[in-house]
């Protein structure tokens, strides 16, 4: 019943909502009840959990959610769900591993809020610094 089951599945586990259904309980009542189609809507949606599951059984969700926290969390889970493809997969493994920020001279550092200032290692400011000058390179061009 409770999200401690999602904690094994892609997508479901990514944020931890404490109130979350677990998917398997919603698959296990979609399945059982033979409910492969038709709307499905969810009142009190959460982090989509219900949405979710009832999506990867071909219904069309909908949902209405109080908490910003949760709209939030569902959107992000559609762009991770729906709009990452293989390819933007592969881009950011080649990001990972060329690390193209690293031969870049820091021209812009970051803006570092005086509250979260020694918050980082060095080593993560100086990173993200590069990748800062990185990015101005390629979007003010
Ligand atoms: C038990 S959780 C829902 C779990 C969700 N159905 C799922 O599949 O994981 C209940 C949710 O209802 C939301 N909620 C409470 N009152 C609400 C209201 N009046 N309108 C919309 N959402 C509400 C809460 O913010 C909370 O996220």
């Amino acid at each position: 019943m409770s999200f401690q089951a999602n904690k094994d599945r892609a997508v479901y586990r990514w944020f931890k909502y404490k109130e979350a259904f677990s998917a398997g309980l919603v698959e296990y009542l979609l399945r059982r009840y033979r409910i492969t189609k038709g709307s499905l809507l969810d009142p009190f949606a959460g982090s989509g959990t219900a949405l979710f599951a009832g999506g990867a059984f071909g219904m069309r969700p909908e949902g209405i959610e109080l908490l910003p926290i949760g709209q939030t969390v569902i959107a992000t889970k559609q762009l991770i769900d729906w709009e990452i493809q293989p390819q933007d997969v592969e881009r950011l493994a080649f990001w990972l591993q060329a690390q193209p920020w690293k031969k870049h001279a820091v021209v812009k550092p970051i803006n570092e809020l005086r509250i979260a200032r020694g918050a980082y290692p060095q080593e993560t400011v100086h990173d993200d610094s590069q990748i800062n000058t990185l990015s101005e390179k390629f979007y003010v061009q």
